[in-house]
């Protein structure tokens, strides 16, 4: 399939994506059978992820979104994050991230140190994907549904230049 000047191929079905989906809520519903969670998806990418997941889950929740935006600093490289559109009271909170992938970590790093310092009880992660260079970040995220490869994906409410958000498969970088 080529989006925009590139090719993909198909990285994961749909049918696959429904059977690990059910398995991550599964946990989700046992670890959280006697807490009120409070789901924050994290815009746009997790929008079709976040709604599978929550369809699955079956404890008491809440449920609320999120955008991260990255802009780059004027004296520095660095590429800084800042989350918009956090409404909810945060305090005491059993707090869960919806992501949709994790690469670097450097986003969820940051939203991670933002919700505990609002004093959140608990903050926990669920990422759809997880690539390999994440490492230092460890054991901070509970939930992966699929390691990948290092190489671009879209589909499923990840992009590529804006394009391919609406595809039920994810797809991955022809090389
Ligand atoms: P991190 O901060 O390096 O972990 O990057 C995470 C963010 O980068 C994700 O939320 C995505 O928006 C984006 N991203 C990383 N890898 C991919 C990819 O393969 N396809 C689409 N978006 C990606």
């Amino acid at each position: 399939m080529i989006i925009k000047d590139k090719e993909f191929v198909k990285y994961i079905s749909a049918q696959d994506l429904t059977g690990r989906i059910k398995e991550l809520a599964s946990a989700i519903n046992t670890d959280y059978e006697d807490k009120r969670p409070l789901f924050i998806a994290i815009l746009n990418g997790s929008f079709m992820f976040a709604a599978d997941l929550l369809k699955e889950v079956d404890v008491a929740c809440e449920i609320s979104f999120v955008k991260v935006a990255s802009y780059e600093e004027m004296e520095s490289s660095g590429n800084v994050k800042q989350l918009i559109g956090l409404n909810e009271p945060i305090f005491n909170k059993d707090v869960i991230i919806i992501e949709d992938i994790v690469d670097t970590g450097r986003t969820i790093s940051k939203i991670l140190d933002e919700f505990l310092s609002l004093g959140a009880n608990s903050v926990e992660v669920i990422t759809l994907l997880q690539k390999p260079n994440s490492n230092e970040l460890g054991d901070k995220i509970k939930y992966i549904g699929f390691d990948i490869p290092d190489a671009f994906v879209l589909g499923y409410g990840l992009d590529y230049d804006g394009l391919g958000r609406n595809l039920k498969d994810i797809y991955q970088l022809k090389v």
